[in-house]
C-alpha cells in the first residue's frame, strides 16, 4: 500500500509486536476482532501504531513510536463466546490520538443493506503474504481488492467442503473466486472497507478463514454495520466526564463535514 491511502489502519500490538489490525474511529476508539484477546486482555500490555507504512519500525524512526498509543481499556462484544460470531472490540485508548494526513477514522453505517452492490473494496493488514509466509521485510502495509460475496453463495461454497462449516449471524464473506486474494494470519481484526459515494466505510472485520486464498474459500469478516447500534452506544458510554463537553465544543465550533474520510 502507499503510505496515507489507508489512514484509519492500525497495527495493534502485545509487548510491542505487531499481532493484529485495527482501525481508528475517533480519537479515543479503534475497532478491531475478538478473538485478538484470546490469551491477554490486559490493556496495559496492548499498545496501537497509526500513521506508519511498516509494522516494525527501525529503532531511530522516533516518529513510529510517537505515533504509537496505549490501550486503556479492551471491551469486547458481551455476546463473544470465544468463537466468531461476535468476533468484535472496541478499545478506548488512554490518550487521544492526533490526527494528520496518515491518520485519520473511518466511517461505519448502521444502514449497510446491499452489501453485494459495493464494488470497490479492500482489505488491508501486515498479515501473512501466503499461508505460512509472514511478510517479508521492510513490513509494507499489503492490500488487495475483494468482492463482497452473499451469504448463500459463502454459504453454498463451504458446505460443499468436507468441513461444512456455516456462515450465519454477523458473518460476511469477501474475496476472489479464483482464489488468491485474501487476508490470512495476522490480518485479524484489520478493517474491509468500501468505497461508497466517495467516502470509505468499513463494513467488515478480518474473522476468520480456510487456510488463505483458496479458491471458493472467501475470508469471512465480522459485519460491521450489525454492530453498529453496540458501537454507538459504547463509544457514547465511556465514562470520561470530559467528553460530554468537548463534544459540545466540537459540535459548536465545526461545520457540519463528515468525521470521515473521502477520497484524496
Ligand atoms: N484468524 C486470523 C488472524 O488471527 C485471520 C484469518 C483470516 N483468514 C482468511 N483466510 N481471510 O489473523
Amino acid at each position: 500500500a502507499e503510505l496515507g491511502r489507508w489512514p484509519w489502519q492500525g497495527s495493534l500490538r502485545r509487548w510491542g509486536a505487531h499481532s493484529c489490525g485495527a482501525s481508528l474511529l475517533s480519537h479515543r476508539w479503534v475497532l478491531t476482532a475478538a478473538h485478538c484477546f484470546r490469551d491477554d486482555r490486559n490493556p496495559k500490555e496492548w499498545t496501537i501504531q497509526f500513521g506508519e507504512l511498516t509494522s516494525v519500525p527501525s529503532l531511530w524512526n522516533l516518529e513510529a513510536y510517537l505515533n504509537r498509543y496505549q490501550v486503556d481499556r479492551i471491551i469486547l462484544s458481551p455476546s463473544f463466546a470465544g468463537v466468531p460470531p461476535y468476533d468484535i472490540a472496541l478499545l478506548r485508548l488512554a490518550s487521544p490520538v492526533t490526527y494528520n494526513k496518515n491518520i485519520q477514522p473511518v466511517c461505519i453505517s448502521a444502514s449497510m443493506s446491499k452489501l453485494e452492490k459495493l464494488t470497490d473494496c479492500w482489505v488491508t493488514g501486515w498479515g501473512d503474504v501466503e499461508e505460512e509466509k509472514n511478510l517479508p521485510a521492510p513490513y509494507t502495509l499489503q492490500e488487495v481488492q475483494v468482492s463482497i460475496i452473499s451469504k448463500a453463495m459463502c454459504n453454498h461454497l463451504y458446505q460443499r467442503s468436507d468441513f461444512g462449516v456455516a456462515i450465519w449471524g454477523d458473518m460476511i464473506c469477501a474475496g476472489d473466486p479464483a482464489g488468491g486474494k485474501d487476508a490470512c494470519n495476522g490480518d485479524s481484526g484489520g478493517p474491509l472497507v468500501c468505497d461508497l459515494d466517495g467516502l470509505w466505510y468499513q463494513i467488515g472485520i478480518v474473522s476468520w478463514g480456510v487456510g488463505c486464498g483458496h479458491p471458493n474459500r472467501p475470508g469471512v469478516y465480522t459485519n460491521v454495520s450489525q454492530h453498529a447500534h453496540w458501537i454507538q452506544k459504547t463509544m457514547a458510554h465511556d465514562g470520561s466526564p470530559r467528553l460530554e463537553l468537548s463534544l459540545l465544543l466540537l459540535l459548536l465550533t465545526l461545520p457540519w463535514t463528515p468525521r470521515c474520510v473521502g477520497p484524496t
